[in-house]
């Protein structure tokens, strides 16, 4: 292969941006061609065919799959359809490039990666754009290179994904159990909840507090949990799309100092020894080790591209260059979207039933809450 050849289902706003990406961007990824879009609304069809020339249209995937126009989909639907749409590709011999979440809840998503086992041959990735951001990056190099020494804790804040009553009032699969299985947990936070298990790895229990707070929405705008690692280390994760101003502070402790990555910045304080070995010797009272900082600046030299956020494109360049063998380093694998998914499942479980919940959860359990709330949001729109 010394192309790749994508086709595209869904052309809604994410859709959308990436034909950009394709079309408008052309060349900035190289070996990379838009050849098919696909989509079940009249109108997106119609915006495709007059404004995506040379690119085939198609109303139903499972055609543009069988049309031998393509080598990668890329997953642009509502998330409750990305696995089935993922399994339907990889039977048809396709590569997966499927957007985040990797699906609504883990049963349906350990599927998709069953499917993905049986065919090693084809590529599946995930958009995890903040993969590629590069304080993220240097966040997980510290901590694999062991400077941070065991890992004691880790705190997200992100409450900067503000979103208005305009934004709900859209209508449609937003903000509704039926057609997004969650808020802010499901829609927005995707990306972090992949990055605090990337970088921490996964909780083995959680508690949480879910609420929806000032919008008329069934879902969930406003999360606290608080998880406990495997080694003792805890974590807290809060998340919101209403406070104005938000926040996006990380922070990751560890014995030998800690990371904190806000505002386009990393700070790395590090202990001159590890704390517990510091405590054992020190003898002066209310003594505390010594520390040395580094900064790093959150400016993404990987493409210079002003006009759009390079994170995406950073995953379609990574995802084809590792198609075409020009790269042996894979940024974001598709088996692992279960992951933050899993966080993300258990977050909200803990929230609905007010208890601990052990991680791996019960999934039948889950599925079984979920479809009580599809239930209840179907009653309350029928009166
Ligand atoms: N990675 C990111 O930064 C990012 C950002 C925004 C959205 N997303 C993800 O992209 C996905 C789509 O979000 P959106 O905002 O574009 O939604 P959207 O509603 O604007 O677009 C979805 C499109 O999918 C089409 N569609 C639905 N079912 C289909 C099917 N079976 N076959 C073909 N087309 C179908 C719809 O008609 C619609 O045009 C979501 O899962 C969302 O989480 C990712």
């Amino acid at each position: 292969m010394n192309k790749v050849r994508y086709g595209i289902v869904g052309v809604g706003k994410q859709g959308t941006f990436y034909t950009k990406i394709f079309t408008k961007l052309k060349g900035l990824v190289k070996g990379a061609e838009l050849t098919a879009v696909c989509d079940i609304a009249e109108d997106r069809r119609k915006y495709a065919e007059q404004n995506l020339k040379g690119v085939k249209v198609f109303e139903d995937y499972h055609e543009m799959f069988k049309s031998g126009l393509i080598d990668a989909v890329m997953i642009e639907t509502p998330h409750y359809f990305h696995p089935e749409i993922a399994i339907e590709a990889m039977r048809c011999g396709l590569n997966v490039l499927c957007d985040k979440p990797a699906g609504v809840y883990t049963a349906q998503v350990r599927e998709m990666n069953e499917e993905a086992k049986k065919h090693p041959d084809l590529l599946f990735g995930m958009m995890f754009n903040q993969r590629t951001n590069p304080l993220y990056i240097r966040a997980k190099k510290i901590i694999e290179s062991g400077e941070l020494g065991k890992l004691t804790r880790i705190v997200w804040i992100i409450t900067n994904w503000y979103r208005p009553k305009a934004y709900y009032a859209q209508g449609g699969w937003r903000g509704t159990w039926w057609g997004e299985g969650g808020g802010v947990l499901l829609n927005q936070c995707p990306h972090q909840l992949d990055l605090f298990t990337w970088l921490a790895g996964l909780p083995v229990s959680v508690t949480a507090t879910t609420s929806t707070v000032g919008r008329a929405i069934n879902v969930e705008n406003d999360v606290t949990a608080y998880c406990k690692f495997e080694n003792g280390a805890t974590g807290v994760f809060i998340t919101s799309t209403h406070d104005a101003p938000g926040t996006n502070r990380l922070e990751i402790t560890g014995e030998g100092g800690k990371i904190v990555i806000e505002k386009g910045k990393l700070t790395f304080t590090k202990n001159a020894e590890l704390e517990p070995v510091f405590s054992e010797h020190n003898t002066v009272f209310m003594g505390k080790p010594k520390t040395k900082k580094k900064t790093y600046r959150g400016i993404c030299h990987y493409l210079n591209i002003k006009k759009y956020p390079p994170q995406h494109i950073g995953i379609i360049k990574n995802y084809t260059d590792y198609l075409l063998k020009k790269t042996d380093k894979f940024i974001a694998p598709g088996e692992e979207g279960i992951r933050g998914l899993t966080f993300s499942n258990a977050i909200h479980l803990a929230g609905w039933t007010h208890k601990e919940v052990s991680i791996p959860i019960d999934e039948e359990r889950y599925i079984c809450e979920l479809e009580k709330r599809k239930q209840e949001e179907k009653a309350s729109s029928l009166k």
